[in-house]
């Protein structure tokens, strides 16, 4: 059971930053690569194109996202307490990618740690950073959300090659004694039960790398994505309203859905649950496609940088991903 609980103060998100490369995969590439066509990845996904990150790591778009950021507040990196890094593509198994980050941003007093949630990592990442704060313990938390998908895409496979792309995004968690803004309520689950339908089976202990791992392309991405969908459709369109009717929210009570980006179809049905309309949802699917842990904090920066967000709205942030991992985040947009 997960309880509300009273607070002395919220975390906020006061500042916002991202990086995405340049590169652009568009449709049409893939119609060459692989039997696809543009009309099909279109309607089944909303996604039109992809970057890729040709030269560097998770760490390098992390870190670039955290130096956009840095130059629109006041905060400097010294005086960042902690860094958490959602991402399932770390630059090594250890160290974390969060030590690389603090390196190359010159975080010097920080501590930190990657957070492995699959599309949901952001999520998680972000009520655990919004915990810190909250404890009274930590008054400046980075949350990442980084991923090189493309590190772990098999480009010969036209059932996931298509969805993925690269990405970075960071949010700056600070106090507020303000209890009107900030996060202000969280449910997030695990189910185990899903480890089957999407995964990266080997170089972990249970399968340890080898030329017979690498032979079968077990290091790549593998989803069953009509088990995920149907898993997928249900689990983040439950936990939005969920969320909702726990904080006694109605749909003009909510100002933007931002949903995981992995199916323009599944985030339909999360609005159409939770009853609001498309000019309320953030997306960004068509121009990124899948960035996993990085969808939510990228729609999250551009949405505020058009100018759409303001302070005072009613954000609910949802997702669903690899574990199952899935869970929603109910905030108060805190920046001017
Ligand atoms: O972010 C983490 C969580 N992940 C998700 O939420 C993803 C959930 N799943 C999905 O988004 C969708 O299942 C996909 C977009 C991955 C696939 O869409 P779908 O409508 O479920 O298609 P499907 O897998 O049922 O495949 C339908 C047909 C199949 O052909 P047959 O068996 O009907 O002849 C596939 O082989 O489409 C075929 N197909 C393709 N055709 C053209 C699969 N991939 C492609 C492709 N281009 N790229």
């Amino acid at each position: 059971m997960q309880i509300k609980n009273k607070k002395i103060r919220n975390a906020s998100i006061t500042a916002v930053g991202m990086y995405v490369p340049e590169k652009i995969l568009d449709n049409k590439y893939f119609e060459s690569i692989v039997e696809t066509n543009d009309e099909w990845i279109t309607s089944r996904t909303g996604i039109r194109e992809r970057r890729i990150m040709e030269n560097g790591a998770t760490s390098d778009m992390a870190a670039k996202a955290c130096e956009d950021l840095f130059k629109t507040t006041n905060v400097k990196p010294e005086e960042i307490d902690a860094i958490i890094v959602a991402t399932v593509t770390p630059d090594m198994f250890f160290p974390a990618t969060a030590c690389l980050v603090q390196e190359k941003i010159g975080a010097k007093n920080a501590w930190g740690f990657d957070l492995s949630a699959a599309c949901s990592g952001f999520l998680f990442a972000l009520q655990t950073g919004a915990s810190l704060v909250e404890s009274g313990s930590y008054q400046k938390v980075l949350v990442i959300g980084s991923d090189k998908m493309s590190s772990i895409v098999d480009y010969t496979d036209r059932n996931t090659c298509i969805l993925f792309g690269d990405g970075a995004s960071a949010v700056l968690l600070e106090p507020s004694d303000d209890l009107n803004y900030g996060i202000k309520d969280s449910l997030l689950y695990v189910d185990g039960s899903g480890k089957n339908a999407l995964n990266m089976k080997a170089g972990g202990s249970a399968l340890p790398s080898s030329h017979e791992t690498v032979d079968q392309k077990l290091h790549y991405i593998y989803q069953d994505g009509k088990a995920v969908f149907k898993v997928a459709v249900k689990g983040m369109a439950d936990i939005s309203y969920e969320i909702m009717q726990r904080n006694d929210l109605k749909s003009e009570d909510v100002s933007y859905l931002v949903p995981h980006q992995a199916n323009l179809r599944i985030i339909d049905a999360t609005a159409q649950r939770m009853g609001i309309s498309k000019d309320k949802v953030m997306i960004n699917i068509d121009k990124y496609g899948n960035t996993t842990a990085a969808t939510i904090p990228l729609c999250l920066t551009e949405y505020y940088r058009a100018g759409k967000v303001k302070k005072g709205d009613n954000l609910i942030l949802s997702a669903f991903g690899a574990g199952y991992t899935w869970g929603a985040i109910y905030l108060t947009w805190a920046i001017d």
